[in-house]
């Protein structure tokens, strides 16, 4: 079992459209069941809340289901528990270093730098664009399958 948190600061858009959307693509590629997937905030602000009703509709809108998500803070008991803890952001990865401690078995990454063009995916919260942060979180997620892929047969 392969298990994967994404992280961002809220917890309410870009770490849970990165679930759904990654759950989608396991379901799809019949993987499904090789994976625990999760995503949780670095803040406190939004906990308890579900996704921002704009990140549902871009969900929406691609078909991807949408489970009963409640936002949450990420744990030092997540670091131990998770194999892939996935950052939107370099500033996410300072946050969450605040919370668990240092990265002592290089668990932490940032998402889009599993793909040619390593950089942050801007918060739509500020941006307003969902359109391009779902790009940009498909896109990273892309890479993140490829790079499993290489790693380890994740279809054998
Ligand atoms: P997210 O976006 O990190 O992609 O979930 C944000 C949502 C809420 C806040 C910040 C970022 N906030 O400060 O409430």
């Amino acid at each position: 079992m392969i298990k994967v948190l994404f992280v961002c600061l809220g917890n309410i858009c870009r770490s849970p459209m990165a679930e759904c959307i990654f759950k989608n693509i396991v379901k799809k590629d019949g993987i499904e069941e090789k994976f625990y997937i999760d995503s949780a905030a670095t803040s406190t602000e939004e906990i308890g809340n579900s996704m921002y009703y704009r990140a549902r509709e871009k969900l929406q809108q691609m078909n991807i289901e949408i489970g009963n998500h409640k936002a949450r803070r990420i744990t030092k008991e997540d670091y131990e528990k998770f194999d892939y803890i996935i950052a939107m952001e370099e500033q996410n990865i300072i946050n969450i270093k605040r919370i668990i401690g240092e990265d002592r078995k290089n668990k932490i990454y940032k998402l889009l730098d599993f793909t040619k063009n390593p950089r942050n995916i801007a918060d739509p919260w500020y941006t307003g664009d969902f359109d391009k942060t779902y790009n940009d979180i498909v896109q990273g997620l892309e890479g993140f399958i490829k790079y499993l892929n290489e790693k380890i047969n994740i279809n054998e």
